[in-house]
Protein backbone atom coordinates (compact mmCIF):
# COMPACT_ATOMS: atom_id res chain seq x y z
CA UNK A 1 0.00 0.00 0.00
CA UNK A 2 2.92 2.91 -0.66
CA UNK A 3 5.11 2.22 2.16
CA UNK A 4 5.39 -1.23 2.97
CA UNK A 5 8.97 -2.23 2.20
CA UNK A 6 10.18 1.46 1.75
CA UNK A 7 13.37 2.68 2.76
CA UNK A 8 12.20 6.23 3.94
CA UNK A 9 14.75 9.15 4.75
CA UNK A 10 13.05 10.82 6.91
CA UNK A 11 14.71 14.52 7.61
CA UNK A 12 13.56 16.71 11.05
CA UNK A 13 13.74 19.77 11.01
CA UNK A 14 13.62 22.86 13.31
CA UNK A 15 10.29 23.47 14.37
CA UNK A 16 8.54 22.68 17.49
CA UNK A 17 6.54 19.78 15.57
CA UNK A 18 9.91 17.48 15.63
CA UNK A 19 8.08 16.28 18.52
CA UNK A 20 6.17 14.17 16.53
CA UNK A 21 8.22 13.01 14.33
CA UNK A 22 8.97 10.51 16.88
CA UNK A 23 5.48 9.08 16.33
CA UNK A 24 5.80 9.76 12.61
CA UNK A 25 8.49 7.30 12.72
CA UNK A 26 6.95 4.16 14.38
CA UNK A 27 3.65 4.89 12.46
CA UNK A 28 6.17 4.96 9.52
CA UNK A 29 7.34 1.46 10.94
CA UNK A 30 4.05 -0.08 11.32
CA UNK A 31 3.08 0.37 7.63
CA UNK A 32 6.23 -1.61 6.88
CA UNK A 33 8.56 0.81 5.97
CA UNK A 34 12.56 1.39 7.26
CA UNK A 35 13.52 4.54 8.20
CA UNK A 36 16.59 6.53 8.27
CA UNK A 37 16.19 9.70 10.16
CA UNK A 38 18.65 12.77 9.09
CA UNK A 39 18.15 16.03 10.93
CA UNK A 40 19.13 19.19 10.45
CA UNK A 41 21.13 21.20 13.40
CA UNK A 42 18.16 23.28 14.13
CA UNK A 43 15.89 19.69 14.42
CA UNK A 44 18.13 18.26 16.65
CA UNK A 45 17.74 21.22 18.85
CA UNK A 46 13.78 20.42 19.50
CA UNK A 47 14.48 16.59 19.59
CA UNK A 48 17.42 14.74 20.64
CA UNK A 49 18.83 11.94 17.71
CA UNK A 50 18.95 9.47 20.06
CA UNK A 51 15.44 9.43 20.42
CA UNK A 52 15.21 8.59 16.65
CA UNK A 53 18.18 6.49 16.90
CA UNK A 54 16.65 4.13 19.73
CA UNK A 55 13.17 4.44 17.48
CA UNK A 56 15.24 3.55 14.20
CA UNK A 57 17.79 1.05 15.36
CA UNK A 58 19.27 3.37 12.63
CA UNK A 59 22.42 5.52 13.12
CA UNK A 60 21.25 9.25 12.73
CA UNK A 61 22.76 11.49 10.67
CA UNK A 62 23.21 15.13 11.53
CA UNK A 63 26.51 16.75 10.31
CA UNK A 64 27.36 17.08 7.05
CA UNK A 65 30.96 15.93 7.86
CA UNK A 66 29.72 13.00 9.81
CA UNK A 67 32.85 10.13 9.26
CA UNK A 68 30.35 7.24 9.89
CA UNK A 69 30.34 6.87 6.21
CA UNK A 70 32.88 5.23 4.66
CA UNK A 71 33.68 7.20 1.74
CA UNK A 72 32.69 10.52 3.54
CA UNK A 73 29.79 11.20 1.19
CA UNK A 74 26.94 10.70 3.38
CA UNK A 75 24.47 12.97 0.97
CA UNK A 76 25.21 10.20 -2.10
CA UNK A 77 24.79 7.31 0.43
CA UNK A 78 22.11 8.37 2.39
CA UNK A 79 19.93 9.29 -1.10
CA UNK A 80 21.06 6.19 -3.12
CA UNK A 81 19.41 4.35 -0.26
CA UNK A 82 16.26 5.64 0.06
CA UNK A 83 13.38 5.13 -1.46
CA UNK A 84 11.61 8.21 -0.95
CA UNK A 85 12.95 11.33 1.17
CA UNK A 86 9.91 12.54 3.64
CA UNK A 87 10.72 16.17 5.65
CA UNK A 88 8.46 16.71 8.40
CA UNK A 89 8.43 18.95 9.56
CA UNK A 90 9.54 20.70 7.24
CA UNK A 91 10.20 24.87 8.30
CA UNK A 92 10.23 27.81 6.03
CA UNK A 93 13.63 27.64 6.24
CA UNK A 94 14.04 24.86 4.72
CA UNK A 95 11.91 25.01 2.32
CA UNK A 96 13.09 28.16 1.10
CA UNK A 97 16.55 26.33 0.86
CA UNK A 98 14.75 23.48 -1.19
CA UNK A 99 13.35 25.81 -3.57
CA UNK A 100 16.48 27.49 -4.38
CA UNK A 101 18.43 24.10 -4.73
CA UNK A 102 21.05 25.38 -1.73
CA UNK A 103 22.97 22.69 -0.43
CA UNK A 104 23.59 24.27 3.47
CA UNK A 105 23.83 21.18 5.36
CA UNK A 106 23.83 17.19 4.93
CA UNK A 107 19.37 16.91 4.50
CA UNK A 108 19.45 19.74 2.11
CA UNK A 109 22.70 18.53 0.17
CA UNK A 110 20.99 14.83 0.14
CA UNK A 111 17.61 16.70 -0.90
CA UNK A 112 19.67 18.21 -3.64
CA UNK A 113 21.59 14.96 -4.69
CA UNK A 114 18.40 12.58 -4.64
CA UNK A 115 17.05 10.08 -7.39
CA UNK A 116 13.94 9.25 -5.44
CA UNK A 117 10.70 11.20 -4.96
CA UNK A 118 10.74 14.08 -2.08
CA UNK A 119 7.94 14.88 0.27
CA UNK A 120 7.93 18.19 2.32
CA UNK A 121 5.08 18.54 5.38
CA UNK A 122 4.95 21.90 6.38
CA UNK A 123 4.98 23.43 9.85
CA UNK A 124 5.02 26.57 10.91
CA UNK A 125 3.15 29.70 12.34
CA UNK A 126 0.60 31.43 10.38
CA UNK A 127 2.03 34.14 9.75
CA UNK A 128 5.16 32.33 8.38
CA UNK A 129 3.43 30.01 6.68
CA UNK A 130 0.63 32.97 5.08
CA UNK A 131 3.97 35.16 3.84
CA UNK A 132 4.26 35.61 0.19
CA UNK A 133 7.98 34.64 0.06
CA UNK A 134 6.90 31.16 1.95
CA UNK A 135 3.95 31.09 -0.78
CA UNK A 136 6.39 31.57 -3.42
CA UNK A 137 8.57 29.31 -2.49
CA UNK A 138 5.61 26.41 -1.76
CA UNK A 139 4.84 27.26 -5.76
CA UNK A 140 8.18 26.78 -6.60
CA UNK A 141 8.53 23.11 -4.75
CA UNK A 142 5.23 21.86 -6.45
CA UNK A 143 6.72 23.17 -9.82
CA UNK A 144 9.43 20.96 -9.33
CA UNK A 145 7.63 17.69 -8.45
CA UNK A 146 8.12 17.82 -4.67
CA UNK A 147 5.18 16.88 -2.78
CA UNK A 148 3.86 19.44 -0.17
CA UNK A 149 1.80 17.79 2.22
CA UNK A 150 -0.75 19.48 4.34
CA UNK A 151 -0.02 21.94 6.57
CA UNK A 152 -3.51 21.87 8.51
CA UNK A 153 -4.96 24.62 10.43
CA UNK A 154 -5.65 24.65 13.93
CA UNK A 155 -4.00 25.72 17.05
CA UNK A 156 -0.25 26.45 16.83
CA UNK A 157 2.26 26.11 19.54
CA UNK A 158 2.80 30.39 19.58
CA UNK A 159 -0.79 30.29 20.71
CA UNK A 160 -2.41 31.43 17.25
CA UNK A 161 -4.87 29.96 15.81
CA UNK A 162 -4.19 29.33 11.90
CA UNK A 163 -3.15 27.41 8.88
CA UNK A 164 0.86 26.23 9.15
CA UNK A 165 -0.13 23.11 11.99
CA UNK A 166 2.21 20.08 10.86
CA UNK A 167 -0.46 17.21 9.96
CA UNK A 168 -0.99 15.09 12.64
CA UNK A 169 1.44 11.79 12.57
CA UNK A 170 -1.27 9.04 11.34
CA UNK A 171 -2.68 11.75 8.50
CA UNK A 172 1.21 11.96 7.55
CA UNK A 173 1.38 8.07 6.98
CA UNK A 174 -2.45 7.84 5.09
CA UNK A 175 -1.10 10.93 2.77
CA UNK A 176 2.57 9.46 2.51
CA UNK A 177 1.18 5.89 1.50
CA UNK A 178 -1.55 7.47 -0.84
CA UNK A 179 2.04 9.59 -2.26
CA UNK A 180 3.70 6.19 -3.09
CA UNK A 181 1.00 3.71 -4.18
CA UNK A 182 1.16 3.40 -7.83
CA UNK A 183 -1.73 5.50 -9.49
CA UNK A 184 -3.75 3.25 -11.14
CA UNK A 185 -6.45 5.83 -10.96
CA UNK A 186 -4.32 9.04 -12.17
CA UNK A 187 -7.14 11.54 -14.00
CA UNK A 188 -9.97 9.46 -12.96
CA UNK A 189 -13.29 10.58 -10.75
CA UNK A 190 -14.82 8.62 -8.69
CA UNK A 191 -18.08 8.96 -6.42
CA UNK A 192 -18.68 6.46 -3.14
CA UNK A 193 -21.81 6.22 -0.68
CA UNK A 194 -20.72 4.65 2.31
CA UNK A 195 -22.08 4.01 5.70
CA UNK A 196 -25.88 3.46 7.14
CA UNK A 197 -28.95 6.00 5.95
CA UNK A 198 -31.13 7.11 8.79
CA UNK A 199 -35.14 7.52 8.19
CA UNK A 200 -36.54 9.32 10.96
CA UNK A 201 -39.36 8.15 12.47
CA UNK A 202 -40.35 11.18 14.41
CA UNK A 203 -37.38 13.59 16.14
CA UNK A 204 -35.94 11.16 17.79
CA UNK A 205 -36.33 7.82 16.62
CA UNK A 206 -35.92 6.31 13.47
CA UNK A 207 -35.04 2.84 11.68
CA UNK A 208 -31.71 2.21 10.22
CA UNK A 209 -29.53 -0.67 8.77
CA UNK A 210 -26.09 -2.19 10.56
CA UNK A 211 -23.08 -0.59 8.48
CA UNK A 212 -19.55 1.18 10.12
CA UNK A 213 -18.50 2.68 6.96
CA UNK A 214 -15.31 1.10 7.32
CA UNK A 215 -14.84 -0.31 4.04
CA UNK A 216 -16.59 2.41 2.05
CA UNK A 217 -13.89 4.65 3.78
CA UNK A 218 -11.48 2.05 3.05
CA UNK A 219 -12.28 2.17 -0.80
CA UNK A 220 -12.32 5.97 -1.01
CA UNK A 221 -8.72 5.82 0.25
CA UNK A 222 -7.29 3.50 -1.92
CA UNK A 223 -9.16 5.56 -4.66
CA UNK A 224 -7.14 8.68 -3.28
CA UNK A 225 -4.41 6.43 -3.05
CA UNK A 226 -4.36 5.04 -6.69
CA UNK A 227 -4.67 8.94 -7.54
CA UNK A 228 -8.41 9.39 -8.02
CA UNK A 229 -9.83 12.44 -7.34
CA UNK A 230 -12.77 10.93 -4.28
CA UNK A 231 -16.26 12.26 -3.53
CA UNK A 232 -17.70 10.77 -0.80
CA UNK A 233 -21.41 10.68 0.11
CA UNK A 234 -21.93 9.19 3.75
CA UNK A 235 -24.55 8.00 5.87
CA UNK A 236 -24.36 8.94 9.90
CA UNK A 237 -20.93 7.17 11.05
CA UNK A 238 -18.10 8.33 13.42
CA UNK A 239 -15.36 8.07 10.96
CA UNK A 240 -12.51 10.84 10.07
CA UNK A 241 -12.64 11.89 6.42
CA UNK A 242 -9.96 10.29 4.79
CA UNK A 243 -7.11 12.94 3.34
CA UNK A 244 -7.79 14.38 0.06
CA UNK A 245 -11.54 13.33 0.13
CA UNK A 246 -14.85 15.81 -0.05
CA UNK A 247 -17.25 14.31 2.33
CA UNK A 248 -21.04 14.58 2.06
CA UNK A 249 -22.63 14.19 4.28
CA UNK A 250 -26.02 13.09 3.94
CA UNK A 251 -28.94 10.78 6.89
CA UNK A 252 -31.85 9.66 4.39
CA UNK A 253 -31.64 7.60 1.50
CA UNK A 254 -33.42 10.21 -0.29
CA UNK A 255 -30.90 12.81 0.38
CA UNK A 256 -28.06 10.37 0.07
CA UNK A 257 -29.82 9.89 -4.00
CA UNK A 258 -30.15 13.47 -3.92
CA UNK A 259 -26.24 13.87 -3.37
CA UNK A 260 -25.24 11.54 -5.29
CA UNK A 261 -26.93 12.43 -8.85
CA UNK A 262 -26.20 16.29 -8.19
CA UNK A 263 -22.31 15.48 -7.79
CA UNK A 264 -23.28 13.39 -11.07
CA UNK A 265 -24.69 16.65 -12.59
CA UNK A 266 -21.38 18.81 -12.13
CA UNK A 267 -20.11 16.89 -15.02
CA UNK A 268 -19.47 20.03 -17.91
CA UNK A 269 -17.76 20.73 -21.06
CA UNK A 270 -15.03 22.36 -18.19
CA UNK A 271 -15.86 19.63 -15.49
CA UNK A 272 -14.76 15.96 -16.54
CA UNK A 273 -17.78 13.42 -15.51
CA UNK A 274 -17.04 11.08 -13.12
CA UNK A 275 -15.40 7.90 -14.36
CA UNK A 276 -16.69 5.33 -11.52
CA UNK A 277 -19.50 4.85 -8.84
CA UNK A 278 -18.81 2.82 -5.73
CA UNK A 279 -22.26 1.75 -4.22
CA UNK A 280 -21.04 0.71 -0.97
CA UNK A 281 -23.30 2.34 1.27
CA UNK A 282 -26.45 -0.50 3.07
CA UNK A 283 -29.48 1.92 2.05
CA UNK A 284 -32.10 1.77 3.85
CA UNK A 285 -34.64 0.24 1.85
CA UNK A 286 -37.97 1.73 3.31
CA UNK A 287 -38.46 4.62 5.16
CA UNK A 288 -41.38 5.35 7.59
CA UNK A 289 -44.25 6.63 5.25
CA UNK A 290 -45.07 9.63 7.66
CA UNK A 291 -42.84 11.50 9.66
CA UNK A 292 -43.81 13.08 12.55
CA UNK A 293 -42.92 16.23 13.35
CA UNK A 294 -43.05 16.08 16.81
CA UNK A 295 -42.20 12.97 19.30
CA UNK A 296 -44.32 10.60 19.16
CA UNK A 297 -46.16 10.37 22.96
CA UNK A 298 -46.05 7.01 24.87
CA UNK A 299 -49.79 6.66 25.69
CA UNK A 300 -51.08 4.82 28.98
CA UNK A 301 -51.56 0.94 28.63
CA UNK A 302 -50.18 -0.90 25.95
CA UNK A 303 -51.28 1.12 22.84
CA UNK A 304 -48.20 0.91 20.46
CA UNK A 305 -47.63 3.18 16.93
CA UNK A 306 -48.64 1.45 13.68
CA UNK A 307 -45.78 2.27 11.46
CA UNK A 308 -46.38 2.19 7.57
CA UNK A 309 -43.50 2.65 5.23
CA UNK A 310 -42.42 3.69 1.65
CA UNK A 311 -40.25 2.60 -0.64
CA UNK A 312 -36.63 4.23 -1.08
CA UNK A 313 -34.63 4.42 -4.21
CA UNK A 314 -32.42 2.25 -5.45
CA UNK A 315 -29.84 4.82 -5.74
CA UNK A 316 -27.13 2.48 -7.36
CA UNK A 317 -29.95 1.14 -10.42
CA UNK A 318 -30.56 4.92 -10.92
CA UNK A 319 -26.79 5.99 -11.74
CA UNK A 320 -27.12 2.71 -14.05
CA UNK A 321 -29.71 4.26 -15.73
CA UNK A 322 -28.87 7.42 -16.00
CA UNK A 323 -27.86 8.36 -20.01
CA UNK A 324 -23.78 8.14 -19.73
CA UNK A 325 -23.43 6.39 -16.56
CA UNK A 326 -19.95 6.05 -14.83
CA UNK A 327 -18.68 2.75 -14.59
CA UNK A 328 -20.85 1.42 -11.30
CA UNK A 329 -19.74 -1.55 -8.31
CA UNK A 330 -22.55 -2.65 -6.30
CA UNK A 331 -21.84 -4.17 -2.75
CA UNK A 332 -24.05 -6.91 -1.39
CA UNK A 333 -24.21 -8.29 1.95
CA UNK A 334 -26.50 -11.67 1.55
CA UNK A 335 -26.94 -14.74 4.19
CA UNK A 336 -27.25 -17.07 1.56
CA UNK A 337 -27.13 -18.15 -1.48
CA UNK A 338 -24.38 -15.55 -2.20
CA UNK A 339 -23.56 -16.51 -6.05
CA UNK A 340 -27.29 -16.86 -7.24
CA UNK A 341 -28.44 -13.68 -5.27
CA UNK A 342 -25.34 -12.13 -6.82
CA UNK A 343 -25.71 -12.57 -10.02
CA UNK A 344 -29.26 -11.46 -10.08
CA UNK A 345 -28.26 -7.82 -8.68
CA UNK A 346 -26.13 -7.58 -10.97
CA UNK A 347 -28.47 -8.06 -13.65
CA UNK A 348 -31.69 -6.32 -12.20
CA UNK A 349 -29.38 -3.13 -11.13
CA UNK A 350 -28.03 -2.96 -14.83
CA UNK A 351 -24.28 -3.02 -13.22
CA UNK A 352 -20.65 -4.86 -14.28
CA UNK A 353 -19.71 -5.40 -11.44
CA UNK A 354 -20.92 -6.56 -8.02
CA UNK A 355 -18.90 -7.07 -4.37
CA UNK A 356 -20.48 -9.39 -2.23
CA UNK A 357 -19.36 -10.16 1.72
CA UNK A 358 -19.15 -13.24 2.64
CA UNK A 359 -20.49 -13.73 5.43
CA UNK A 360 -22.93 -11.31 6.78
CA UNK A 361 -21.42 -10.54 10.28
CA UNK A 362 -18.32 -8.18 9.34
CA UNK A 363 -20.28 -5.09 10.39
CA UNK A 364 -17.69 -3.03 12.34
CA UNK A 365 -14.92 -5.02 11.94
CA UNK A 366 -11.76 -4.81 10.80
CA UNK A 367 -11.70 -8.10 8.43
CA UNK A 368 -13.85 -8.79 5.48
CA UNK A 369 -13.70 -11.46 2.86
CA UNK A 370 -14.89 -10.62 -0.80
CA UNK A 371 -16.69 -12.49 -3.91
CA UNK A 372 -16.35 -10.14 -7.17
CA UNK A 373 -19.07 -11.16 -9.36
CA UNK A 374 -19.24 -10.34 -12.95
CA UNK A 375 -20.68 -10.94 -16.28
CA UNK A 376 -19.15 -14.24 -17.03
CA UNK A 377 -15.85 -14.34 -14.00
CA UNK A 378 -16.00 -14.34 -10.44
CA UNK A 379 -12.69 -13.32 -8.30
CA UNK A 380 -12.21 -14.39 -4.65
CA UNK A 381 -10.31 -12.16 -1.94
CA UNK A 382 -9.33 -13.95 0.69
CA UNK A 383 -10.37 -12.72 4.57
CA UNK A 384 -8.08 -9.75 5.00
CA UNK A 385 -7.95 -6.63 6.78
CA UNK A 386 -10.89 -3.98 4.83
CA UNK A 387 -8.08 -1.83 3.81
CA UNK A 388 -5.72 -4.22 2.22
CA UNK A 389 -9.35 -5.43 0.46
CA UNK A 390 -9.89 -1.97 -0.76
CA UNK A 391 -6.39 -1.76 -2.28
CA UNK A 392 -7.32 -5.16 -3.85
CA UNK A 393 -10.52 -4.12 -5.33
CA UNK A 394 -9.60 -1.10 -6.69
CA UNK A 395 -6.50 -2.09 -8.63
CA UNK A 396 -9.31 -5.33 -9.67
CA UNK A 397 -11.47 -2.16 -10.89
CA UNK A 398 -8.53 -0.12 -12.23
CA UNK A 399 -8.26 -3.01 -14.75
CA UNK A 400 -11.68 -2.94 -16.10
CA UNK A 401 -11.67 1.14 -16.43
CA UNK A 402 -8.24 0.81 -18.13
O1 LIG B 1 -30.68 -4.13 -3.32
P1 LIG B 1 -29.60 -4.31 -2.33
O2 LIG B 1 -29.73 -3.40 -1.14
O3 LIG B 1 -29.34 -5.70 -1.90
O4 LIG B 1 -28.29 -3.87 -3.14
C1 LIG B 1 -27.12 -3.48 -2.52
C2 LIG B 1 -26.39 -2.51 -3.39
O5 LIG B 1 -27.25 -1.51 -3.90
C3 LIG B 1 -25.33 -1.75 -2.64
O6 LIG B 1 -24.31 -1.39 -3.54
C4 LIG B 1 -26.10 -0.53 -2.16
O7 LIG B 1 -25.24 0.56 -1.88
C5 LIG B 1 -27.00 -0.24 -3.32
N1 LIG B 1 -28.29 0.33 -2.96
C6 LIG B 1 -28.60 1.63 -3.33
N2 LIG B 1 -29.83 2.15 -3.04
C7 LIG B 1 -30.76 1.43 -2.36
C8 LIG B 1 -30.46 0.12 -1.98
C9 LIG B 1 -29.21 -0.39 -2.27
O8 LIG B 1 -27.76 2.29 -3.94
N3 LIG B 1 -31.92 1.95 -2.08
Amino acid sequence: MGISGKRIVLGVTGGVAAYKAAVLTRELQRAGARVQVVMTEAGARFVGPATFQALTGEPVFVDQWDTRIANGMAHIELSRAADAIVIAPASADFMASLAQGRAGDLLATLCLARECPLAVAPAMNRQMWENPATQRNVQQLRDDGIEVIGPDSGDQACGETGMGRMLEPDALVEAIGAWLAPKRLAGRRVLLTAGPTFEPIDPVRGITNRSSGKMGFAIARACVAAGADVTLVAGPVSLPTPWAVRRINVQTAQQMHDAVHGELDTASAAVRAHDLFIAVAAVADWRPANYRDSKIKKTDGNAVPELAFAQNPDILASVARRAHPPYCVGFAAESESLEAHGLDKLARKGIPMLVANIGHETFGLDDNELLILEHGSQTRLARAPKALLAHELVRHIAERLS
